[in-house]
């Protein structure tokens, strides 16, 4: 990809901005795309979203977002999916649960980029099958955003996006936020009218929580951790910390310790609060939480979430320490 930003293009901070490239963006696309019909992998993060909401508003129903549910999105995701897109915005939303497929798939293997790679295949083999049912079709919308140019030109991660797409997909690629940088398209979700907690989500790695149930998944553990991950998130947002820290997860280890529920021995896996700040992601500081606030979470997660005994506190910055576990 060799594209460079238009100078014309002056930074969107505004809604009025915002809404100025809306407008343009839906004569541009209803030029590229006539009465032809677009397919979509919408993950729920924040670019594809905002691609989804454009294309909308650009031709309705000849817009086919495919949300593939892997087994490893956060907690209520698969539903504020549907909800926004289907019910709110009236889509035209195909829901794949491939739950199984991709747990059955990763059972036993333990080595991350092992992990990743099965993740990254078996996403792309459902969309294919997805894409084949389906007919006349001959675009395909991606969140591609300005930083994913620059990026992928100086050749850095290019493993990192689960749901980019092989090129031997024969469709004219539509991607209308691709010169924007992340905060603007968070000011166009917002003047688009998505929710505030997709709008102003923290980054999620493609293979979601995959990488945070270290070694082998197992459901148990990763049940677990969408628990843990769940109220961890609830009392960030509480504590006034949604949006204000750059990324705050929980980790479970494949490990066990021992403990002592209802008086008797109890050996169970701990909980690893991970919370950091960062510019880019290439290196992190440790947001330093309030004792109150680690409290409340930890007695939370151990008295809620089976299976857990422990709580920990992940102190380590980047470098050496990577942000995810694995
Ligand atoms: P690390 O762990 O390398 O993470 O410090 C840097 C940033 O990248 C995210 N990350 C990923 N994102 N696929 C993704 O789409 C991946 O495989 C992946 N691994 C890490 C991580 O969450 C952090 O924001």
């Amino acid at each position: 990809m060799n594209e460079i930003r238009p100078e014309s293009l002056k930074r969107i901070t505004t809604i009025e901005a915002a809404n100025a490239f809306i407008d343009e963006q839906v004569e541009e696309l209803k030029k590229q795309i006539g009465d032809g019909k677009v397919l979509l992998a919408l993950s729920g993060g924040v670019d594809s979203s905002v691609v989804a909401a454009l294309l909308i508003k650009a031709i309705g129903k000849r817009l086919v977002c495919v949300h593939v549910n892997h087994g490893l999105l956060r907690k209520g995701e698969p539903e504020q999916v549907i909800e926004v897109f289907r019910h709110q915005m009236d889509a035209n939303l195909i829901y794949v649960d491939a739950v199984d497929r991709f747990l059955d798939k990763l059972a036993g293997v333990s080595d991350p980029e092992r992990k990743r790679k099965i993740i990254g295949e078996e996403f792309i083999r459902i969309f294919e099958e997805e894409a084949k049912k389906l007919e006349g079709i001959r675009f395909l919308g991606q969140g591609t955003i300005y930083p994913d140019i620059l990026e992928s030109d100086k050749g850095v991660k290019a493993h990192h996006n689960v749901g980019g797409l092989p090129e031997s997909f024969d469709f004219e690629l539509v991607e209308p936020v691709k010169f924007l940088y992340k905060d603007e398209v968070r000011v166009v979700g917002k003047a688009l009218g998505l929710p505030d907690n997709m709008v102003y989500r923290q980054p999620f790695p493609g293979p979601g929580l995959g990488v945070r149930c270290t070694g082998a998944i197992t459901r148990d553990r990763l049940n677990a951790l969408r628990e843990a991950d769940a109220i961890l998130r609830e009392e960030f947002a509480r504590a006034g910390l949604e949006g204000r820290v750059w990324q705050y997860f929980v980790v479970i280890p494949d490990y066990r310790s021992t403990g002592i529920r209802d008086g008797k021995r109890c050996f169970e896996w701990p909980a690893v609060i991970r919370a950091v700040n960062s510019v880019d992601a290439t290196s992190a500081t440790i947001e330093p939480l309030s004792y109150t606030l680690l409290n409340t979470i930890t007695n939370r997660i151990m008295s809620e979430v089976p299976g857990i005994n422990r709580v920990l506190y992940d102190l380590s910055p980047k470098p050496i320490a990577t942000i995810e576990w694995e």
